[in-house]
């Protein structure tokens, strides 16, 4: 049996993943793949770091060059994450024929043109599967298994670090920041975990899955984004008063062929399946106009479900031969030009939750103005001690309404003397066709 030696770049969550798997599941790996695979050379920058993983000293390096320069090194597998110098090096491996596997999601959503283009220049395979959604093989079922279909729509959980903190609030009472520790703790989060808190994972992932189910180039910029970390155990408590939880969902809709991208905390009804995803579970749900409704549900990550994705796609380019010099490009994000659709055209239910000062007219001085812009109330819960001076919680319910009416709406109720703060404002999401 033919031999083939892998480059890894990174020991670290994901790397030590791809490193156990392949140690644990070799007689799989070989049998399907149809070679003996060995990692060769794995690049760290720190070499007396301890892995939590047995590796042979003699593997790790700290120069690059050790394994851009050796010929037999076949496939290199980054999952050293940033932009550069991974960039550098995954364009160098390719330029001397090695076949890429990434999970690096930041990189692909900024500047996966340039790596795919490498990648069909050099006539070598490019795989990313782990780069969303963890070890759900989301990438290869909307790039194989739907491409049927006109996809209309997706709603996903993706991003683990914030499912599992928003999971710790509701269930357990956690503080943020306890969470948010655990989830870094149990290798879910980035190494700056403002990517994840702040939104701009999910947004990352949602570009590079919209770009492939719309057959489009999409500039992340122009998928909107909202974090976490604005929302508290209150809004919380009154989601669960009207029968809703709160979730980070990546939305994509192609509303009469422009596309609406965003990514913020979400309200969605509580018996909806999306919203029993907990913990690092990621979900995806999809809209074919042939298949219909179609879920896709695992853990998002952590380093054997992303190490799982990393490794098939391995397995993936071994199948697909080596050394054939008929290699197809799998990317196909150019077959289409969308028009975008901003966040102030979205149509939305909202969430307003306020601190008023509790005298007679502060309602219907609000619910004047939102009358004003055309927007109606679905409920309203007011809570607090009515004493004189203090203020009490106000919150409202919108019926559907367009994002741009309640930024003028909010503007002037903002304006009132007894409106002493605009606590939160949380989308609400109802699945309803547009
Ligand atoms: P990590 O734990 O921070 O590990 C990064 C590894 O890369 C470390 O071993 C580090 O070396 C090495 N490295 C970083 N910069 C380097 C450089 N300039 N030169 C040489 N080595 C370098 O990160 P991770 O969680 O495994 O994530 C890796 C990638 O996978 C990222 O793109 C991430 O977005 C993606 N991803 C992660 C997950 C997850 O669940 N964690 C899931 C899906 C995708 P030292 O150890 O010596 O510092
Ligand atoms: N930090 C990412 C997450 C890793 O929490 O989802 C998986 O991409």
């Amino acid at each position: 049996m033919e031999k083939v030696k892998i480059a890894l770049l990174g020991l670290g969550n994901v790397g030590r993943g791809v490193w156990m798997i392949l140690d644990s599941n070799k007689e799989e790996i070989v049998k399907r793949s149809g070679y003996d695979v060995e990692i060769s050379k794995i690049l760290v920058r720190d070499k007396d770091k301890e892995r939590g993983v047995d590796v042979p000293k003699e593997l790790i390096t700290t120069d690059f060059n050790e394994i851009l320069n050796d010929e037999s090194i076949k496939i290199v597998i980054e999952v050293m994450g940033g932009i550069e110098p991974a960039r550098d090096y995954m364009i160098k491996s390719m330029e001397k024929g090695k076949h890429i596997v990434t999970a690096n999601k930041m990189l692909l959503a900024t500047g996966g043109d340039e790596l795919f283009e490498m990648a069909d220049s050099k006539g070598v395979m490019f795989q990313y599967e782990a780069s969303v959604a963890g070890g759900i093989p989301i990438i290869q079922g909307i790039n194989e298994s739907l491409t049927a279909n006109k996809i209309k729509e997706m709603y996903g959980i993706i991003n683990g670090t914030t499912n599992y903190i928003l999971s710790k609030m509701e269930l357990e009472n956690l503080s943020f920041e306890e969470a948010l520790k655990g989830a870094t703790e149990k290798g879910y989060a980035e190494a700056d975990p403002t990517s994840d808190i702040e939104g701009f994972d999910a947004q990352y992932k949602l570009a590079i899955l919209s770009s492939l189910a719309f057959g489009t180039k999409i500039d992340v910029e122009n998928v909107y984004r909202e974090g976490i970390t604005h929302i508290q155990s209150i809004d919380m408590e009154y989601a669960k008063e009207f029968k809703m939880a709160v979730k980070l969902l990546a939305i994509v809709k192609d509303v009469n062929g422009k596309l609406e991208m965003r990514v913020h905390p979400t309200m969605i009804p509580r018996n909806h399946p999306l919203a029993n995803v907990y913990d690092s579970f990621n979900s995806v749900l999809v809209k074919g106009n042939a298949v219909g409704d179609l879920m896709f549900y695992g853990r998002g990550a952590g380093d054997l479900p992303t190490g799982s994705a990393v490794v098939s796609d391995m397995i993936n380019i071994l199948k697909l031969g080596i050394h054939s010099d008929n290699i197809q490009s799998v990317v196909k994000n150019n077959l289409w030009d969308k028009k975008i659709r901003s966040i102030e055209g979205v149509h939305s239910k909202y969430y307003i939750r306020t601190s008023v000062v509790d005298e007679p007219g502060v309602l219907r001085d609000i619910t004047g103005i939102l009358g004003d812009h055309d927007i109606s109330l679905r409920s309203v819960i007011q809570k607090g001690q009515n004493k004189k001076g203090e203020l009490v919680t106000l919150v409202l319910v919108t019926h559907r309404a367009k994002e741009i009416q309640i930024i003028d709406a909010i503007d002037e109720i903002y304006e009132l003397r007894t409106v002493k703060k605009i606590d939160n404002i949380i989308r609400i999401e109802e699945f309803e066709e547009e």
